[in-house]
């Protein structure tokens, strides 16, 4: 069992979209179950399975109330072998909550919440804020991988080594925590994308994968109709998103 963080201190460079189709990928591709976790209080992946709202627990309870049952924030997308913990605006609140409480461990929780799951999933995939906060360092500390979704432009690194140096902190608490790679996302073939993805693929010390993930309408349009890639029209970007997932299974 493995879990991803995708995560970039940036934001809009689709780390909720490939968390979706990531997740749906190894679902119907690979036959995995998998736990999709929304780490950032816009709950956009809340949204896209239409499980936002307020009446129930998600992960900024599970990251505050004590001996909250994991269990009971769990929640069913439409689809088989895919669930979900769901967040919302009250993650603003858990943020401060956790760094004032020190009466227990504050980096940890995450990770301790999950454990009763690990037997039952393949996969956690956790879709993080364009941020580094309590919440995020939770998700890190409970992550075995990082994947960085970077859309390509001038700024497409910033905040890079503040990641990386992130990373580095928290092996105290997650010694083999392991920096995947960067990949490219909404790449279209004009001179600024192509010249731009040579550039930093030449210029980056960092990992980066060969698959890039193509800029295509569809995506948008998936987040209407609150469908994966692979369960609606045929794209480049679902196709995209399977090579992608082929090509991170192999390094694994
Ligand atoms: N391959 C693609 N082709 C076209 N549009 C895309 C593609 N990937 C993502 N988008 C669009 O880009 C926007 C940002 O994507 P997304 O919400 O996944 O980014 P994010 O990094 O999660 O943003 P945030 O930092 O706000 O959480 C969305 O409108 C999404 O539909
Ligand atoms: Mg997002």
């Amino acid at each position: 069992m493995k879990t991803i963080s995708i995560i970039n201190l940036k934001g809009g460079v689709a780390k909720t979209i490939s968390s979706i189709n990531i997740a749906y990928t190894l679902v119907k591709n690979h036959g995995k179950k998998v736990l999709l976790i929304d780490n950032d209080k816009q709950g956009n992946t809340s949204k896209f399975f239409g499980v936002h709202g307020y009446d129930d627990a998600g992960m900024a309870e599970l990251l505050t109330e004590r001996g909250l049952d994991v269990k009971s924030v769990i929640k069913n997308t439409a689809y088989d072998n895919l669930d979900i913990i769901s967040a919302n605006m009250n993650l603003l609140r858990a943020d401060k909550e956790i760094l004032l409480d020190v009466s227990r461990p504050q980096q940890t929780r995450l990770n301790k919440a999950l454990s009763s799951l690990r037997d039952e999933y393949d996969y956690f995939i956790i879709d993080n804020a364009p941020d580094i906060n309590m919440s995020v360092i939770n998700a890190l500390v409970a992550s075995d991988d990082v994947l960085v979704p970077i859309k390509v432009d001038k700024f497409a690194f910033d905040g890079l080594e503040q990641l990386v140096e992130q990373i580095e902190d928290v092996r105290e608490f997650n010694e083999d925590i392991v920096f995947r790679g960067c990949f490219i996302t909404m790449y279209q073939r004009t001179g600024v994308n192509m010249q731009g993805s040579e550039y930093l693929a030449s210029s980056t010390p960092y990992p980066l994968f060969n698959t890039m993930i193509r800029k295509t309408v569809k995506v948008d349009e998936t987040t209407f109709a609150g469908k994966p890639l692979l369960d609606y029209r045929k794209s480049t970007a679902g196709e995209d998103y399977e090579n992608l997932v082929n090509e991170y299974l192999k390094m694994c």
